[in-house]
């Protein structure tokens, strides 16, 4: 393990990706402060996180959730950098989709409040998605930063997802307009599927989609279909690259993914 490089906090503790990054950052010599979401009745196992090397003495678990976007704050206070990686992930869009973009939004300018007046938060780093800019109704092989998924062509597609879609979309563009508006230095990533080990209980959606022609899952071997994947943990290494290099808007990076 490395020495103390700062406190930085994760949001989405007990989900696929922040999990992992949670893993990564201590080995990496940060403190950690995670998000949860409330759990009165304590049936949820976290020990998972717990029981990770080093989080005894460097892991804080913090309740707080999108939908109470002030609860972020006491998670935030006192931060070196944010990675906001909590999103609701219902591919089934069991709730409206304006419901659930509201619920991301909301909760994620709350987030980026909370760092603005932490003074101390010197970067924000937010978990986009593939999909915020792939449906685009463009015909080329190539993106950059100017391409953005079109949310009324997401609509008339009626994806399985879209309400996913939608809310990442938008999300990333309301984060990126904070941070331009506030002076907040705020970087995204977008991962495309992403695969590799978990250590949280929950079998993640992406994984068991990339196993489905082992699971005989048949319903999702479309999914399959020109696939992009990136493995988590370079993604986890890539989160913390873009927090800690100093020339990361001079466009000096950029990550190629499969
Ligand atoms: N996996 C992929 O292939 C992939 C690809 C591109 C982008 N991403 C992005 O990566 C991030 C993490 O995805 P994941 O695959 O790790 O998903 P995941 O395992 O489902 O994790 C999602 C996390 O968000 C939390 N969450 C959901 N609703 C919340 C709310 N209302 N308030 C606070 N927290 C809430 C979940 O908490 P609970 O455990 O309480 O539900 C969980 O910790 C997301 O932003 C996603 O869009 C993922």
């Amino acid at each position: 393990m490395e020495g103390d490089k700062g406190t930085v906090c994760v949001t989405g503790g007990t989900g696929y990706i922040g999990s992992w990054m949670i893993m990564r950052l201590l080995d990496q010599g940060y403190h950690v402060r995670t998000t949860i979401r409330s759990d009165p009745e304590n049936k949820k196992d976290i020990s998972f996180l717990t029981s990770l090397p080093g989080a005894s003495e460097k892991l804080q678990i913090f309740n707080a959730d999108l939908s109470d976007p002030e609860s972020f704050n006491a998670p935030i206070e006192g931060c070196v950098g944010v990675f906001h990686v909590a999103t609701p992930v219902d591919f089934e869009d069991k709730e409206p989709e304006e419901i659930v973009t509201k619920r991301t939004i909301d909760g994620a300018l709350g987030i980026l409040k909370a760092c603005l007046n932490s003074k101390t938060v010197k970067r924000v780093v937010y978990t986009s998605s593939a999909s915020a800019v792939l449906f685009n109704g463009k015909d080329e092989d190539e993106m950059d930063e100017s391409f953005w998924s079109d949310v009324d062509l997401i609509k008339s597609l009626k994806n399985f997802g879209g309400s996913y879609m939608i809310s990442k979309t938008l999300t990333e563009r309301t984060v990126l307009e904070f941070g331009e508006k506030h002076g907040l230095d705020v970087v995204t990533i977008i991962p495309s599927f992403v695969v590799g080990p978990f250590i949280c209980p929950k079998f993640p959606g992406s994984v068991r989609t990339i196993l489905s022609m082992v699971l005989g899952d048949k319903d999702q071997y479309s999914h399959l279909l020109n696939t992009s994947m990136v493995h988590v943990d370079d993604l986890a290494r890539a989160n913390i690259f873009l927090l800690e290099c100093p020339t990361v808007k001079e466009g000096t990076f950029v990550p190629q993914w499969p």
